[in-house]
């Protein structure tokens, strides 16, 4: 069964890793789906053929999702191409997500709390524009993820942000009370983000030997487990669930401690 047939999604940070494999995911269900990236090569493109094989539509929003200027080109870009949006998926992420708390300077927060926290809460509150305006339901998805539950060093910055994520979409599910859209986070563990050579969703896994101690499932996940609840929270499958995070682990944090 699809379940999202006709529906129209926009995943940021698409080119790879996590975002790549939920559009490759929604398109087999049916979704209409565009990307979008900071990054324009010939991975897109490959990106767009393997989405289209699904029979829908596949779209290149170029653009950094980090300021207001850019996340309004790449909704601009999109609603020209599709019409209307029913699902968002804030995803993207630049790569030195590490910073030791003396190394984080002003540069670097803001360049985090741009990224991560004003630029996923600027696209929803665009989404959300567009989804009342034209009259349909909505999903907004925000990646958040187990460094906002549990502190590990050198993670303060990406932590905070991604620990305000879920308090983030509390609030939009409250302020868009009756609106039928929902607002919710899926907070992932470590998944491994490595582009497969062929048309596959998932790449190599990590090594699970490093996994054994910490993680109840005793490996990493892949980009398909995280797509497979972006499905479920976007899908009439998750329909009533709202303003919740829901953690794709492996149980890592059900077996710590946790701090919140
Ligand atoms: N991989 C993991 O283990 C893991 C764990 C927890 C949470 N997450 C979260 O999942 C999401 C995806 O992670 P990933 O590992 O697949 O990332 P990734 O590094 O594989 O891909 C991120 C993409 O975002 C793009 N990007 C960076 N800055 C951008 C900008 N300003 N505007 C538009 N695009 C931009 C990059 O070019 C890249 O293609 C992130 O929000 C991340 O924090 C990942």
């Amino acid at each position: 069964m699809k379940y999202l047939e006709g529906k129209n999604v926009l995943i940021t940070g698409a080119r790879k890793g996590i975002g790549r494999g939920i559009a490759i995911k929604l398109a087999e269900h049916g979704a209409n789906v565009g990307i979008n990236d900071i990054v324009e090569d010939e991975i897109i493109n490959k990106n767009l053929s393997i989405i289209e094989k699904n029979g829908v539509k596949a779209s290149f929003h170029k653009g950094d999702v980090s300021t207001i200027t850019g996340i309004n080109s790449v909704f601009d870009s999109f609603i020209n191409s599709h019409k209307q949006i029913d699902v968002l998926v804030n995803n993207a992420i630049f790569p030195d997500q590490q910073c030791s708390f003396f190394e984080t300077d002003e540069t670097y927060w803001d360049r985090m709390m741009n990224l991560s926290l004003k630029g996923y809460f600027f696209a929803s509150q665009r989404a959300a524009h567009e989804m009342v305006n034209n009259g349909n339901d909505g999903r907004i998805i925000c990646l958040s993820s187990v460094h906002s539950y549990v502190a590990m060093p050198n993670w303060t910055a990406y932590g905070t942000a991604k620990m305000a994520l879920r308090r983030m979409v509390k609030g939009i599910a409250a302020d868009l009370s009756g609106k039928n859209i929902t607002a919710n986070c899926i907070a992932p563990g470590a998944i491994s983000n490595r582009l497969p050579e062929d048309n596959s969703i998932d790449g190599a896994p990590h090594n699970a030997e490093n996994f054994k101690n910490f993680v109840p499932a005793e490996k990493g996940g892949l980009p398909s487990d995280i797509a497979n609840a972006v499905l479920y929270l976007s899908s009439e499958l998750g329909q009533y669930v709202n303003g919740e995070t829901l953690l794709v682990d492996g149980g890592m944090i059900a077996s710590r401690k946790i701090h919140d």
